[in-house]
């Protein structure tokens, strides 16, 4: 586990974003909730899931790298699922699992946690899709993982882990699911992500003496250091960076 791919990094963003009160502030106005998010998912696009969850009895909702479990906990508040996390920090998961029922939580990695065949009626990836070693394996077993009409909700950013390719249908996870004969839409909403970072810089600025009196300096530069990309134009912005959620069915 050590070696992978920021391990370390989240083990301290998540041991941060579990005692840090300036950081729940700090994300209930960037994003207009606080999910300890690390990223760009804000509430509308949170709430946009609620669109295409399958109307049926006695729902299983699995969150794939989910966290310490505040977004999909939000899922569940909404919608009585029993739900599903893992994640690789093992500080994060020791959170999910505080103040949590009709859960199962676990730490482990992508592409080695396994569940059985048409567990799920939904898999939701924010910003987590990136990180696995071989994205169309995963997203393989992801679809072994849902139930027939199970949906895969996916948020999924270029300009940040993934580069900048031309379109919502030249991305890495787009060229996934082709191959795998996944039916899908996609939404594109680079412009209302120019927009929540924008809200996301300042917020950090709004913070900074707070973020300075808990002691994180370092995690001050590190949010405003995220938002840089939105210092120019929109139209600058687009050429590096997009933004699509994904919502793919079995
Ligand atoms: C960009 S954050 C997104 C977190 C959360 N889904 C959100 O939207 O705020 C990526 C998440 O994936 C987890 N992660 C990264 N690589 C992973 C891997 N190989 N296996 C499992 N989890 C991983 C990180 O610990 C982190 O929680």
């Amino acid at each position: 586990m050590e070696e992978l791919l920021f391990h370390k990094e989240y083990e301290e963003f998540y041991n941060m974003a579990n005692r840090s009160s300036v950081f729940r502030q700090y994300c209930e106005d960037a994003f207009g909730r606080d999910f300890s998010q690390d990223g760009f998912s804000d509430i509308r696009q949170i709430n946009r899931i609620f669109d295409y969850i399958p109307q049926v009895d006695n729902l299983h909702i699995l969150d794939v790298g989910c966290g310490n479990g505040k977004m999909i906990k939000y899922i569940q508040s909404k919608t009585n699922a029993h739900i599903y996390g893992f994640d690789y920090s093992a500080n994060a998961i020791h959170e999910a699992k505080i103040d949590s029922e009709r859960a199962d939580f676990q730490v482990g990695c992508m592409g080695e946690v396994e569940y059985s065949a048409e567990t799920f009626d939904m898999v939701i990836s924010m910003d987590s899709i990136y990180f696995a070693e071989d994205m169309g394996l995963f997203v393989a077993q992801i679809f072994r993982w849902l139930k027939p009409g199970g949906i895969f909700f996916v948020g999924y950013q270029e300009g940040d882990v993934m580069e900048k390719t031309e379109n919502c249908e030249t991305t890495f996870l787009a060229q996934a699911f082709r191959k795998g004969k996944i039916r899908y839409q996609v939404l594109d909403i680079t412009e209302e992500t120019y927009a929540m970072l924008k809200r996301k810089r300042e917020s950090a600025m709004k913070y900074k003496r707070a973020f300075e009196s808990e002691g994180m300096e370092k995690w001050y530069a590190m949010l405003v250091g995220q938002t840089d990309c939105v210092k120019g134009s929109l139209e600058g912005y687009k050429q590096g960076n997009a933004r699509y959620l994904y919502i793919a069915k079995k």
